[in-house]
């Protein structure tokens, strides 16, 4: 896969959209939107007032923009070629982000799944702003691998709820929710 091939939804994406599907509403951003499967599940939701899906990868920004359109979805999804910390911004009830998160392969540099040398570097540059652009009852719902390579005070600041534990063949997949502490 390259970086202009778009991700395909895979364990990781079913695992958050469960908790999409569950728990957001009012003013929601899409993290490294891919082909758009958390950001349709947002806008189907009535509480939820307005999705911002935000990719640096174009070709994945032009398929879900195809698929919002189809799902008569595209008044309600702002969709934007760019990277995450362009996009924090204003006031947010939900972040959404199922980031790369695995460390980086020798000679193969891809965006889709690989979050840096130690793997955990995309989301610890989103956790070190993101709580700015969180309204007070805010909260983010993240991804993340048995792994990724995290620094051990990565979630200072944030209460954080293990929402799901996911046991696959060679790693386990989390999906926590955080909220920035007061
Ligand atoms: C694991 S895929 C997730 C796709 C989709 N959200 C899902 O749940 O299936 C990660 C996505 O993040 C995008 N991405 C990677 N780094 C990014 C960055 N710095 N800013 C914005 N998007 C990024 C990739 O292009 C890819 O589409």
């Amino acid at each position: 896969m390259t970086l202009e091939d778009v991700y395909e939804p895979d364990e990781d994406s079913y695992l958050l959209l469960r908790h999409v599907e569950r728990l957001v509403r009012g003013r929601v951003l899409d993290l490294g939107t891919g082909c758009g499967i958390q950001a349709m599940a947002a806008a189907s939701k009535p509480e939820v007032e307005l999705v911002i899906a935000v990719d640096l990868n174009p070709r994945a920004v032009g398929k879900a923009l195809e698929r919002a359109k189809e799902a008569g979805l595209a008044s309600r999804i702002n969709l934007v070629i760019g990277s995450l910390t362009d996009w924090l911004r204003g006031e947010l009830d939900w972040i959404i982000f199922n980031p790369p998160y695995l460390p980086r392969e020798e000679g193969i540099s891809e965006l889709s799944w690989s979050g840096g040398e130690k793997g955990g570097e995309t989301i610890e540059r989103l956790l070190k702003r993101a709580y700015e652009h969180l309204k007070p009852d805010g909260a983010i719902l993240l991804v993340y691998s048995s792994l990724t390579g995290l620094d051990k005070d990565i979630f200072r600041g944030y209460r954080v709820e293990l929402l799901e534990e996911l046991p696959l063949f060679f790693e386990r997949l989390f999906c926590v929710l955080l909220q920035p502490r007061l």
